[in-house]
């Protein structure tokens, strides 16, 4: 049935059919429109506002159509969507009564279900793919629970940390990322269906009853809300933005950290490209390109922001014009997800470069600093003064981390006009020593080995709770 043989006269010309056709992202939704149709007509049958037998027809109708795929639909300039083909394929079965389907129904409320069914979905994909990443840096930590390395501030050497704490800190930034969906799920799990055009319907349709069939928790309460809002979608996709944020830093410091000047990580082959004219070279093509995606999602949450701000309530076109984007962000951070999970786990630490770095240029001093305060009682400005001095002198003298003694500071201390300290070249040394400075960081949320076991612990918690909810 051509839904344009009643109001209109002509066909709508090819190109502006092409223009308005929504059928590229359509098929994304396909089963869930099947699935929606399918609990729409049951709740009519059951509600006796159809008839059973044309029910039963439509029925059997929508699951052969599930069984044979979307190219068992025809498409020509008359059918603007999914919705107009699915139901031509049923009518087709079924004869004129196929079109008791679409009785308290509007494509507005069934594309808005339509969204949401396949939305949740993805969601909980993306968030099972976040816990695997999680998991798997849980486990590269317990690897390197004394790999030390220098952390950085500024991009300036600053304190020792471990490779196991700064992956962690990556697991919390996705830990929360996680929980920002599953908190944006419970937005999304809401059913529109039987807001029809935008007033619901003046047939006693039964909301509850296509809740259930749906597994949506409610119904939205306001039909005029129920077939315009689409703030789950730009919702989702700042939950995605925000996840991509998380995987294109991490890119960022595999790129960094993987050029000869750091030389702190090997990136595997599988995830690295070569040059076509410099023989040498190995490059980080997937973390370079990783972090531009995360820019094409950002763009996703801009254009569908963009396009809600102004649109009158309820339904309009250009509705239509926001799914696609929604579908390019989940499938760009998915399979960035993915790729920067593998690319991660299978990298290779340099340890004695890591080793190397953390001792070489005074990262360990603030542990000088916090030695005078603790044995001689001096405040610690007076201690961050004197150990400045120190480092001062030392890169003038020439010196490095290892050649700071008692002695050297003391001289310092004088020429302060301070006391002389009376360290004594052992403590000097200890506190000085990389391993001993993340030791000795033994608070909560500190990079000590002991420490970064009890986070890795209480992470794991977390996942195996998550896991079990989302059924593994
Ligand atoms: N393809 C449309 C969309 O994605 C379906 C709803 C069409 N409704 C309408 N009144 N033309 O929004």
């Amino acid at each position: 049935m051509n839904l344009r043989s009643g109001r209109l006269n002509q066909e709508m010309s090819s190109e502006a059919a092409d223009y308005t056709s929504s059928l590229t992202s359509d098929k994304v939704i396909f089963y869930a429109d099947i699935k929606c149709n399918f609990a729409h007509v049951l709740m009519l049958k059951h509600e006796k506002i159809i008839d059973a037998d044309i029910a039963d027809k439509i029925l059997e109708a929508l699951d052969k159509l599930k069984e044979e795929g979307y190219e068992a639909l025809t498409f020509d300039n008359s059918v603007e969507d999914v919705h107009m083909a699915i139901e031509n394929y049923v009518t087709n079965i079924v004869g004129p009564d196929g079109g008791f389907m679409h009785t308290a129904k509007s494509r507005n409320d069934q594309v808005a279900t339509d969204i949401r069914l396949v939305l949740r979905d993805k969601i909980t994909e993306i968030q099972i793919a976040i816990l695997d990443f999680i998991e798997g840096l849980t486990l590269l930590a317990s690897e390197h629970l004394e790999t030390v390395m220098v952390g950085y501030t500024h991009l300036q050497h600053a304190q020792p940390i471990t490779i196991a704490h700064h992956l962690m800190a990556y697991a919390q930034s996705l830990k929360r990322d996680y929980e920002r969906l599953d908190d944006t799920y419970k937005r999304v799990n809401l059913n529109p269906l039987g807001s029809a055009a935008m007033t619901t319907t003046s047939f006693p349709i039964n909301r509850e009853l296509t809740t259930k069939l749906l597994g949506f928790s409610k119904f939205l309460e306001n039909s005029m809300d129920g077939v315009s809002s689409r703030d789950f979608i730009s919702e989702t996709v700042f939950d995605l933005s925000s996840l991509m944020t998380t995987l294109s830093k991490i890119c960022e410091e595999l790129i960094l950290w993987s050029s000869y000047e750091f030389g702190v990580v090997k990136i595997a082959d599988e995830y690295s490209s070569t040059s076509s004219i410099m023989p040498q070279k190995k490059n980080p093509d997937v973390a370079e390109l990783a972090r531009s995606k995360a820019t094409i999602v950002n763009g996703e949450l801009i254009t569908i922001l963009t396009i809600l701000k102004a649109i009158p309530y309820t339904y309009n076109r250009d509705l239509q014009e926001i799914t696609p984007h929604l579908w390019n962000a989940v499938t760009v951070s998915e399979d960035t997800l993915n790729i920067v999970t593998k690319m991660l786990l299978s990298a290779e630490f340099n340890k004695k470069r890591c080793l190397e770095l953390a001792g070489s240029n005074f990262a360990t001093v603030t542990d000088l600093a916090d030695l005078m305060v603790r044995e001689r009682k001096i405040p610690f400005r007076t201690a961050h003064k004197i150990v400045g001095r120190v480092v001062n002198e030392a890169i003038d003298q020439n010196k490095s981390t290892n050649d700071i003694d008692s002695e050297f500071i003391d001289n310092i201390a004088i020429e302060l006009d301070f006391k002389p300290l009376n360290l004594g070249d052992e403590l000097v040394q200890k506190v000085l020593d990389p391993l001993e400075n993340v030791k000795i960081r033994s608070v909560p949320g500190g990079p000590s080995p002991e420490m970064v076991n009890l986070a890795i612990s209480n992470l794991t918690e977390f996942l195996n709770e998550e896991f079990e909810k989302k059924g593994i």
